[in-house]
């Protein structure tokens, strides 16, 4: 059955809100890391690597949609009269997608991470208009403490991994280049992240709107999802003025697409995976908790393992996060008394 199923006798649900959340950490700094290591001429193609992490996402579900319908003596229905419904959350994928490489390259890590969190908030406000969710006013300001105490943790916790990270080059790779300055420009990474944010809510809700309003199977609708991405994934690719030193289409597409480029891409596909499992078996308010909770995990186990401090700045804004996760769970009935006694301390 779809409702409950188990890895090794674990629930679904909470196995891919881990991952996720585990996913989350990685991405950012590998993506970072991939795109500030090299100078401007021997840096790869954001648009290369949105259309594999598409091609690839694609291929992968339609694995599985084809595993899934083999008992069922079927053939996935993929190209379903109703399949232009995720053409909307596609655009909006791709469009987030690139817009997270113009953020990352222009934002100090700590900075992007702590922006991208306004993405609770917007996911909310698309979950309450789309979905007819309806969130108390204790709810809204339980995100909001949520998004303001990840936004407290982070700060410290992205300056504290994003230093070590570029001395780890592999050695005598092409990437291992002079010095260089990478400048960044932190108006145009703040509002792509703005843009990444509202894209972001508006995507994963109309997402969940077309898995839950229909019976298609999630792994089918993940091949639709990337088959309408690659269009708005290939026009950029095909507007771009052709290398001077041209040797080809796609060497000229994958040119520099070293390791680093695809750790990112495959740190991508596996987000996007369990995105759409997260999204399908809980929903994408609990999703920004999940990611919450563990930024405070990962940091208490760096503490642990790698001798990391805990900071006033780290308790104060894990206690937030604990406090807003309190406040949204509780009971519908008891919200007026919660709200007066946050209100009145
Ligand atoms: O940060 P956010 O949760 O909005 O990121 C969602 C990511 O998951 C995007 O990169 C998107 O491309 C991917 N995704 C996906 N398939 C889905 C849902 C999301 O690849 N079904």
């Amino acid at each position: 059955h779809d409702s409950s199923p188990t890895i090794c006798a674990l629930p679904l649900k909470y196995v891919s809100l881990v991952t996720l959340a585990v996913q989350n950490a990685a991405l950012s700094i590998v993506m970072h890391y991939s795109r500030v290591s090299t100078p401007p001429h021997l840096a790869y193609s954001p648009a290369a690597a949105v259309l594999t992490n598409e091609l690839l996402k694609g291929s992968i579900s339609f694995v599985i949609a084809l595993g899934r319908v083999r008992d069922a003596a079927d053939t996935p229905e993929i190209f379903s009269p109703d399949c232009w419904k995720l053409s909307i959350p596609a655009i909006l994928y791709v469009v987030q997608n690139s817009l997270q490489f113009v953020a990352i390259s222009n934002l100090p890590v700590a900075s992007f991470q702590v922006a991208y969190q306004m993405k609770i908030l917007t996911t909310a406000a698309f979950s309450v208009a789309l979905l007819r969710r309806k969130l108390s006013s204790t709810k809204w300001l339980s995100l909001f403490f949520l998004a303001i105490g990840v936004g407290i943790v982070q700060i410290q916790t992205a300056a504290t991994f994003s230093h070590p990270a570029p001395r780890e080059v592999p050695v005598g790779s092409a990437h291992e280049s002079a010095p260089h300055v990478h400048i960044m420009s932190p108006l145009k990474g703040f509002g792509a992240v703005t843009a990444a944010c509202f894209t972001s809510g508006l995507a994963g809700v109309y997402f969940e709107m077309v898995l839950k309003n229909s019976k298609a199977d999630l792994w089918v609708r993940n091949v639709q999802l990337s088959l309408f991405s690659l269009l708005p994934a290939l026009l950029p690719i095909l507007y771009a003025p052709s290398l001077p030193d041209s040797n080809g289409f796609l060497s000229d597409l994958f040119r520099n697409f070293g390791a680093w480029a695809w750790a990112t891409v495959s740190i991508q596909v596996i987000g996007g995976l369990v995105t759409a499992v997260v999204i399908k078996y809980s929903d994408n308010i609990l999703k920004g908790f999940a990611t919450s909770l563990s930024i405070i995990i990962s940091f208490l186990a760096s503490v642990v393992l790698f001798d990391f401090r805990i900071t006033p700045s780290f308790i104060i804004g894990a206690s937030t996060v604990l406090a807003a996760t309190w406040m949204y769970n509780q009971p519908a009935g008891q919200e007026p008394r919660v709200i007066s006694q946050v209100m009145n301390g």
